[in-house]
């Protein structure tokens, strides 16, 4: 039987919450409505975030009352706190996110709160998700390197991704925020992280600042991980990580990992239609 491996597009998300102009809404939709025709099964289109934060997804809202859905595609959201999660029911979400840091500098920079606070506030997030039937997933910001802590414990990231899995999170979504990660750390940090979650519910979201990304994926897809967060065109950062650069380009992963015969249900032809089009977006560097 092929391996398969789950590409999960943030593009729409992690990608232009970070562009310095402003985004027409209708190019989110039609970035959106063209990935929805490649075969990918998760989107992450937008946050419903304090616009003051992160003024780019404003119209979290509009953009995900304007794109066109597929039965088979999953649009997913991230939501800091019970507000944005009210947002993310009102706007049919399929699936929200809730997003802590291994590290106290990036939690306090990022959502204004320490690492403990953020975990009080999403606990009340993820039981208002369970109750409505809604699947939350988790996402462990800076696990090997912090912008403003440096290095990162592989035990301070387990921590988290322990707490998040308590909470009912499908899966936890490791991010190497400021893609500095080198394949050694991915491994002393999965080694940790895996005796507290399985790798059937982590995904590995690498930043490809140093151009090492594809590594940490193998090393990753070497203790069990299958599914990789990833964005078209390699759009993105994150506005509270000065220097980081965007997240693997999903074309880059899919040709990757076709070559070592790992299924993915993408049809590279459709998303090199996404890609030129998410190309046209790009603004920032
Ligand atoms: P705060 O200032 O501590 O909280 O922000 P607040 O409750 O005082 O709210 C501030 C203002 O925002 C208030 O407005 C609220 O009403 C409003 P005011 O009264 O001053 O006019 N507000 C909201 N508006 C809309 N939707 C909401 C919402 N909540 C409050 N949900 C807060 C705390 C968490 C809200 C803020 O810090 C925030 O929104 N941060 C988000 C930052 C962010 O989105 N960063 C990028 C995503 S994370 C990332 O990229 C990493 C990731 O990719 C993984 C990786 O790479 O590592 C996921
Ligand atoms: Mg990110």
């Amino acid at each position: 039987m092929t391996d398969s491996v789950t590409i999960f597009e943030v593009g729409p998300r992690d990608g232009l919450q970070n562009e310095k102009t402003e985004i027409a809404t209708k190019d989110k939709i039609k970035l959106v409505d063209l990935l929805s025709q490649t075969g990918l099964r998760k989107i992450e289109v937008t946050s419903f975030v304090s616009t003051k934060w992160v003024p780019q997804m404003a119209d979290a809202a509009q953009v995900m009352a304007g794109i066109q859905r597929r039965a088979d595609v999953d649009y997913a959201v991230l939501t800091p706190n019970l507000r944005g999660f009210e947002g993310a029911v009102a706007a049919d979400a399929s699936e929200v996110a809730i997003f802590a840091s291994a590290s106290e500098g990036f939690s306090q920079n990022n959502i204004n709160c320490s690492i403990a606070e953020s975990l009080e506030r999403f606990a009340p997030v993820a039981k208002a998700a369970r109750d409505a039937g809604i699947p939350v997933r988790g996402y462990v910001s800076c696990i090997a390197e912090c912008p403003y802590d440096g290095a990162t414990k592989p035990a301070d990231v387990a921590k988290v991704a322990k707490a998040l899995a308590a909470m009912g999170c499908y899966e936890i979504s490791l991010g190497d925020t400021i893609g500095r990660a080198t394949p050694d750390q991915i491994d002393a940090m999965l080694t940790a992280v895996l005796e507290v979650v399985p790798a059937t519910m982590l995904a590995g979201h690498f930043h490809d600042t140093s151009g090492r990304a594809i590594d940490n994926i193998d090393v990753s897809l070497a203790h069990g991980l299958r599914c990789f967060d990833s964005s078209v065109a390699g759009l993105g950062g994150c506005p509270y990580a000065p220097g980081a650069a965007g997240n693997i380009a999903t074309e880059t992963v899919l040709r990757h990992l076709t070559a070592q015969g790992f299924e993915t249900g993408i049809d590279p032809n459709l998303f090199s239609q996404a890609v030129e089009f998410a190309a046209t977006l790009r603004t920032s560097k």
